[in-house]
């Protein structure tokens, strides 16, 4: 427990207006502030801040509270974690004494019970017999016994009752495991079971330190029915969106280094913490959140992107940048060799060889006019002026002013475009709703000249002139960089549109190729998340026998249309993982609106305070269920620019 007088004092140290204004943006009203609200649609400001009550209060909904609630109703942090963020922002030791009795944070056993599943798995891992095949693994991968400590890296026994068992005599129940996501349940077991079995795992703590998922991955390479990757659903303590794996271990290398790694995967840090690397975070195979880059923002306002160089790594590159350039990062792309991670990179090259390539990083902008450039984007007037349009959301989002301008610079510069004219569009295309990147994206400046495919504020690039004939362009990938191989695998985006299929038939048409999948998107979202009933129903069936060939007999004739359907669209999924995340994200995210608007109507209607009351729980409720998602349907928000703006046109 923290002394009540800690808290207090950094409630008040802490500089409230600073901390919503980065969130909310704030105009002075007297002694106050105000700003349109946070935590529900608002058209006009009615979210004040006062300084002086050290409060902030919206009057449309109704939210209220002090800075430590703010944190904890954006962020989803828990008051201890509020406190001590807070303490470590504003210079307060934080003494924690021991816990007594009393205990104000209900997530406490959330936690407990995942701690508690750490050691478990650590204690798997060092066990002589049971963890043998999994300590080979790792030191397969070049993962030493320092950094396996370091990283709380466990082994789950090949068991389905392993963690259940010992847990159970530490008097941690069934259903507390389940709410955290370490048991599973299925139709066709009689007990709910371990999750991860036989697998590697990777606790994921928060920045503070404590264990709110798991990642666990298995000791081979992947088969039919098993996924190369299991993680811990969303629970209360877990948020995928919202953490930055590994930010707690790197954060002081990432203040000394004054930039931060950002990769993709779980291995990719430790394999480069093994070799020196202190300073990488990874998203877990997500786009980068707008929380992420929050989070991130508080260490550093530098960040180096190692995605993958193929043209999906490339699109969540730019896409990442925007969201860091709104959160006030300045994003460097760092181009790997064709099919590298940053893993398997350092493993071949070394700290010293990976060095060179981040020293070869180049900024955002640079990077993309690079490209521009190769593709021969500025040898006409009307690709000069597409050139322009593709610069411009980048542009728009960078919320630092000096490197906006710098930004504005650079494309003058290289376009000939007029640095007024520049900015006399970036003004134009920014009133309205907001300045926020994203504000006016896919409207205003209809170009004259063609426009690629897709949206227009989207990354993609017809071929260069004279490419070669099949589609696949050489130099698109890491043949930019000198000395590299000029590889050009990825395909011509006009050639193979991506499917314009909504979210729901995108995710069955995933599943019905990848079944291993199935148990995944159980894991996040249920029947209930299908508007149609069609698709509800084949979704039903994918549940039910994840490897069924032969279609059940007595099916609806248009479920069987449907899925013959599905499976023979000829469509090509190539970058799976990608339209899977998107299409879980955009189904939850359209539920998640729909409970939102329909509480906000029941506000709005209550006709006494208790049900007000009642509702504004449930709101707050909701809230914390997904945090990042209360504002996001705002238009030109700053929060808008959504992780998944690729194209899941619904
Ligand atoms: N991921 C996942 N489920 C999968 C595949 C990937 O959750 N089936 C997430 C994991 O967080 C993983 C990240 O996406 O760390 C990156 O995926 P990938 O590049 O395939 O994994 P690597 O980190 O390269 O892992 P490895 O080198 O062990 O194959
Ligand atoms: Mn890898």
């Amino acid at each position: 427990m923290i002394p009540d007088e800690v808290v207090e004092e950094v409630r008040q140290r802490a500089d409230i207006v600073e901390v919503v204004g980065e969130v909310v943006s704030l105009k002075r009203a007297g002694k106050d502030y105000k700003g349109k609200c946070p935590f529900h649609e608002d058209r006009s400001p009615s979210f004040f801040v006062v300084p002086d009550k050290r409060m902030y209060h919206c009057f449309g909904c109704g939210a209220q509270g002090d800075v430590f609630r703010f944190l904890m109703e954006r962020q989803g942090l828990g008051f201890l974690d509020a406190v001590r963020d807070l303490g470590g922002r504003y210079g307060v030791e934080i003494r924690e004494v021991r816990r007594g009795e009393a205990d104000d944070d209900p997530l406490r056993p959330h936690y407990e019970a995942n701690a508690f599943a750490r050691d478990f798995f650590r204690q798997s891992l060092a066990d002589p017999e049971l963890g043998a095949r999994a300590r080979t693994y790792l030191a397969e991968r070049g993962i030493d016994e320092a950094t396996q400590e370091r990283f709380g890296l466990g082994y789950a026994p090949d068991d389905w009752r392993g963690l259940r068992t010992a847990a159970g005599r530490h008097g941690i129940s069934d259903e507390l495991l389940l709410e955290v996501g370490l048991l599973t349940t299925s139709e066709r077991a009689s007990e709910p079971y371990d999750r991860f079995r036989d697998r590697i795992i990777f606790p994921i703590e928060s920045e503070v330190g404590r264990v709110v998922g798991f990642g666990g991955r298995i000791l081979g390479v992947a088969g039919k029915n098993v996924p190369k990757y299991l993680n811990s659903p969303e629970t209360p303590v877990y948020h995928k969106g919202s953490v930055l794996y590994a930010l707690g271990w790197a954060r002081n290398a990432i203040r000394k280094e004054g930039a931060a790694l950002v990769t993709e995967g779980y291995m990719d840090v430790v394999a480069l913490a093994a070799s020196g690397i202190q300073h990488a975070v990874a998203t877990l195979g997500t786009a980068l959140t707008v929380e992420q880059a929050r989070l991130l923002r508080r260490y550093t306002d530098h960040a180096l992107l190692l995605f993958d160089s193929d043209e999906a790594g490339l699109r969540a590159t730019f896409r990442g940048a925007d969201v860091l350039l709104a959160a006030g990062v300045q994003p460097l792309v760092v181009t790997l060799p064709e099919g590298d991670d940053p893993d398997s990179l350092v493993r071949r090259v070394g700290a010293e060889g990976l060095a060179r390539y981040l020293d070869d990083a180049l900024d955002v902008v640079d990077r993309k006019l690079q490209l521009l450039a190769e593709h021969g984007y500025f040898e006409s007037i009307d690709r000069t002026r597409s050139a322009v349009d593709k610069l411009m959301p980048t542009l728009r989002a960078a919320a630092d002013p000096t490197l906006r301008d710098i930004y504005v610079a650079k494309v003058a510069e290289k376009t000939g475009v007029r640095r007024e004219t520049l900015e006399d569009e970036l003004r134009q295309s920014a009133t309205g709703s907001g300045a926020g990147p994203g504000a006016g994206r896919g409207s205003g400046m209809g170009p004259p000249g063609p426009l690629p495919p897709g949206e227009p504020g989207s990354w993609s690039m017809p071929p260069a002139p004279g490419g070669s004939p099949t589609g696949s362009r050489p130099g698109f990938g890491p043949g930019s960089r000198p000395g590299s191989r000029s590889g050009g695998r990825a395909g011509d985006p006009r050639s193979r549109p991506l499917p314009s299929l909504g979210p729901e038939r995108q995710l069955l048409l995933v599943l019905l190729r990848t079944r291993d999948w199935v148990e995944r998107a159980a894991e996040r979202i249920g029947p209930g998340e299908f508007r149609d009933p069609v698709d509800r129903a084949i979704f039903k069936i994918l549940l039910d026998d994840p490897d069924f060939g032969e279609l059940p007999p007595g099916l609806p004739p248009e479920v069987v249309r449907r899925i013959e359907e599905l499976q023979g669209d000829p469509e090509e999924l190539e970058h799976t993982q990608r339209v899977f995340d998107a299409a879980i994200t955009r189904l939850l995210d359209r539920s998640f609106d729909h409970r939102r608007e329909a509480l906000m109507r029941e506000l709005e209607a209550a006709p006494d305070p208790e049900t007000k009351t009642r509702v504004a729980g449930e709101m707050q409720r909701l809230r914390r269920e997904r945090p990042g998602r209360w504002n996001v349907a705002r238009r030109g928000s700053p929060a808008a620019p959504s992780q998944e703006q690729e194209r899941t046109d619904g």
